[in-house]
């Protein structure tokens, strides 16, 4: 099953990281087509080629932002983040020295279901702390 963009569960207060989870889940859900329909090798390398570097220049954002203001879980972040983008490699890798189209597939929807989660736990949850933490700071300012 392919990601749900359009569904609201995924947004979070920054735009700009709402912006780059978007270009993800619709770099992942072409490359599941790509799949699906067999479509050239040329395509799906190029394919694997966008999400590798969407995923690669979101991660650098978001753990960028993390670190900007002290994220207490920012190491763990990372860490999850680097095992994704790995899956992503060897997905990639795999695809190159000619494993099948219906084993990738399925490894797509892995990387789906990966990434839908880490938004929705992960990401939700800086989310959250960063609302939290602004509005501890604005009530220090007031009292
Ligand atoms: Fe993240
Ligand atoms: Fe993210």
């Amino acid at each position: 099953m392919k990601i749900d963009a359009s569904n609201p569960q995924y947004h979070i207060r920054d735009q700009s990281m709402n912006e780059q989870h978007q270009l993800i889940f619709g770099a992942i859900n072409l490359l599941y087509d790509a799949m699906i329909d067999r479509d050239p090798p040329e395509i799906i390398k190029a394919l694997f080629e966008q999400l590798a570097e969407f995923v690669d220049a979101h991660f650098t954002s978001e753990e960028a932002l993390m670190a900007e203001s002290r994220f207490p879980k920012l190491n763990e972040h990372r860490s999850e983040h680097a095992y994704f983008l790995a899956r992503v490699r060897i997905l990639q890798h795999n695809f190159q020295t000619g494993r099948k189209h219906t084993q990738i597939s399925q490894t797509i929807e892995s990387l789906c279901e990966w990434i839908s989660d880490h938004v929705l736990t992960h990401d939700k949850d800086f989310d959250r702390w960063t609302a939290e933490s602004q509005l501890t700071s604005r009530n220090q300012k007031v009292t």
